[in-house]
């Protein structure tokens, strides 16, 4: 694998001892405990035999239409198969068996549009809907096994495509609307498939923003495996049209019948792809299954989340072209028959009090968000959230990224009044569903550390040589067993798959997190120790910016790091070397940004592009990152010896100070 750095490397010493030198402890309060979803030892039951604890629990959260009798499968590592013989179906799921249960009433989605318009979504009404766009796909020609690639903004058709896909045993792909035509087109042909599902566009800070043309350009290079496109009418915007190919969702969908049964599927059926960066430039397709994934989404948002479907209104602002909008907006509440809110637009938009003026609105209690946002909000001022009743919140969640103590301390002050449980929530579009998290009932939380791997989960934080560390070391984070959610491998690429998360340490899944625990046996994440980078809780990989800088005909070389921020986490940073006469462009900084964006999506433009002479090298070519990042971070440049030409990094400093 490619070149390691310590976990200490990603954190500052100085930063490193404050967090773990960190006393302050929240406990549940009494009432909230008595109350809790888990409030006993829910640890030395599921530790004692993890298959049997899971067994349970997906019989118990789910309705297997032939029910499984094998749990695990690991005679194959790294390959799992979890309750292989059973059947069941997502969408009945999600949707039919709370209709038949008598909660058709029940409201499933408040979803609220960026322009302010809104829509309700009863269980009996998105039932509806998801058979109708059920029938409607199968008329186009979609079985059984199809890719369907999703290039959707944040609303409800986005859910009701997902799950009619499941429903039919349609394969979903979700592609992020932020992303470019390339990075779609890529993604269509990794995974052949059939169908797009797309909209006219969607709204941004109050004005219209196309995602239509994107697919068209993405489309008009031959040799491509789509049939139709499907077109949601969102904001209203002329669209080009492909006669033949395209179709709009109302003609379609709206047309179809109510009627459509859904029969079981294998439970190793696969449910998604979802490409997600990796160290090199070309995205992986994490491949996820049925009864497995389902199984741990329900249970870990029900107990993370302490979910009372009846009273709880669940929140979590993450887009569906995340894992987190995939297990935690499309998936488990609607399994765990929760009410939720959905929301199509930015957190400023028209004002930065939107998130509080939904909270008042809809009566969110369960709020699950990143810490990008949080520190946005804490720059934006705390006279913005007072403004706003926020007292129906009971419970904070954080995901994507570490939360700096500090951040963790305004969130529960300010937004949960001081009393809110906080939960810290790690996991990776591999891991399926949340892997570390306090227990809110249960955990006296600490602010900055995820604290406990779930109930069932073989977490473990382990040294070079893959040998565990104590408690108050450092080291990599791996999961020695395997876990119902798992990733069952990357999409065509078995090879890829081992190479990637099974080879670095024997029999263990590694994460490419750092990680310690601390003298309580609480894990702290340090962030990620290869070459992905996670800014705004979304991972990029260098390379990938990389490759996308090269190929602008001015760049000879680049170098990409991701360099401590404030608010996003982390920042993209990149370092290039010019050809022959670009260095005397003015724009070409702007050039070079508006380049990035269009190869790969406008999240991935750097936020900083700096022109170099040259670059750090080692003899056998590689690229010491490690060094540019002290340049970008504004730190004394470290070690340096192992460079080919020791004064290069002198004058990349000499070119930077002109
Ligand atoms: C990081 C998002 C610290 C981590 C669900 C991981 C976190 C990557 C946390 C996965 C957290 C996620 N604390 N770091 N609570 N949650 N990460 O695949 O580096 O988009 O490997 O999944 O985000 O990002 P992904």
């Amino acid at each position: 694998m490619s070149e390691v750095t310590t976990a200490a490397d990603n954190q500052s010493g100085d930063a490193l001892e404050n967090l773990l030198t960190e006393n302050r402890r929240f406990a549940p309060s009494v009432e909230f405990a008595a109350n809790a979803i888990i409030h006993g030892d829910e640890y030395s039951k599921a530790n004692a035999d993890r298959p049997a604890f899971w067994a349970d629990q997906s019989r118990e959260l789910l309705s297997w239409s032939k029910p499984f009798t094998k749990t695990l499968d690991w005679s194959n590592p790294p390959f799992a198969t979890w309750f292989e013989d059973g059947e069941i179906n997502a969408a009945y799921n999600a949707l039919d068996r709370h209709v038949e249960a008598g909660n058709g009433d029940r409201v499933a989605i408040y979803f609220e549009g960026e322009p302010g318009d809104t829509r309700t979504y009863t269980y009996a009404q998105l039932t509806e809907e998801v058979k109708k766009a059920a029938n409607a796909f199968e008329t186009l020609g979609l079985i059984k096994g199809d890719r369907v690639a999703v290039y959707l903004p944040m609303i409800p058709e986005a859910v009701i495509t997902l799950l009619a896909c499941a429903r039919i045993g349609a394969i979903h792909s979700v592609v992020f609307g932020g992303f470019s035509a390339d990075a779609l087109r890529s993604r269509v042909d990794d995974a052949q498939a059939k169908l797009v599902i797309t909209a006219d566009g969607t709204f941004r800070r109050g004005k219209p923003s196309s995602l239509k043309p994107a697919v068209d350009e993405a489309l008009s290079a031959p040799g491509h495996s789509v049939q139709n496109v499907v077109v949601v009418k969102r904001n209203g915007q002329d669209v080009n049209w492909v006669e033949g190919r395209d179709v709009w969702w109302e003609d379609t969908v709206g047309t179809a019948s109510t009627e459509h049964t859904a029969v079981g599927h294998p439970a190793e059926h696969p449910l998604f792809i979802l490409y997600t960066s990796g160290t090199t430039g070309k995205p992986k397709g994490i491949l996820h299954t049925t009864g497995g994934y389902l199984t741990q989404t329900a249970y870990t948002h029900r107990a993370v989340f302490d979910l009372h479907p009846e009273t709880d209104v669940f929140w979590c602002t993450a887009d569906v072209g995340w894992v987190t909008g995939h297990s935690y907006v499309t998936y488990a509440p609607l399994i765990n028959g929760a009410t939720q809110v959905m929301y199509e637009g930015t957190p400023d938009s028209p004002h930065q009090g939107r998130f509080w003026e939904i909270v008042q609105k809809y009566k969110v209690s369960i709020l699950y968000t990143a810490p990008t946002a949080i520190r946005t909000f804490m720059k934006w001022g705390e006279d913005i959230p007072a403004k706003y009743d926020l007292s129906s919140i009971r419970l904070l969640g954080s995901v994507g990224e570490p939360i700096n103590p500090e951040a963790w301390m305004w969130y529960r002050r300010v937004i949960g009044g001081d009393k809110a449980p906080i939960v810290d929530t790690w996991w990776q579009t591999e891991t399926g569903a949340i892997m570390i998290a306090p227990l809110p009932g249960v955990t006296s939380a600490k602010p900055g550390s995820a604290q406990v791997p779930m109930p069932g989960i073989a977490v473990d934080v382990v040294d070079e040589l893959g040998a565990s560390v104590a408690h108050g070391h450092g080291g990599y984070l791996v999961i020695r067993e395997p876990w119902p959610a798992m990733l069952r491998g990357i999409w065509g690429d078995n090879e890829r798959y081992k190479e990637t998360y099974w080879s670095r340490f024997d029999g263990m899944y590694f994460a490419g997190d750092g990680a310690k625990w601390d003298e309580d046996g609480d894990v702290w994440l340090l962030g990620r120790v290869d070459d992905v980078m996670n800014i705004s809780g979304h991972r990029l990989s260098t390379t990938e910016i990389e490759s996308a800088l090269v190929s602008h005909p001015s760049v000879a070389e680049a170098a990409v790091v991701g360099a401590a921020d404030e608010t996003t986490g982390q920042a993209v940073v990149a370092f290039v070397i010019l050809r022959g006469s670009a260095a005397e462009d003015a724009d070409i900084v702007t050039t070079l940004r508006n380049h990035v964006g269009h190869e790969i999506g406008p999240i991935a433009k750097p936020k900083t592009i700096l022109v170099v002479p040259e670059l750090p090298k080692t003899r056998s070519g590689k690229i010491m990152r490690r060094l540019l990042k002290d340049v970008a971070e504004g730190r004394a440049v470290g070690d340096s010896s192992t460079l080919a030409d020791n004064t290069v990094m002198n004058q990349i400093a000499e070119s930077l100070r002109k």
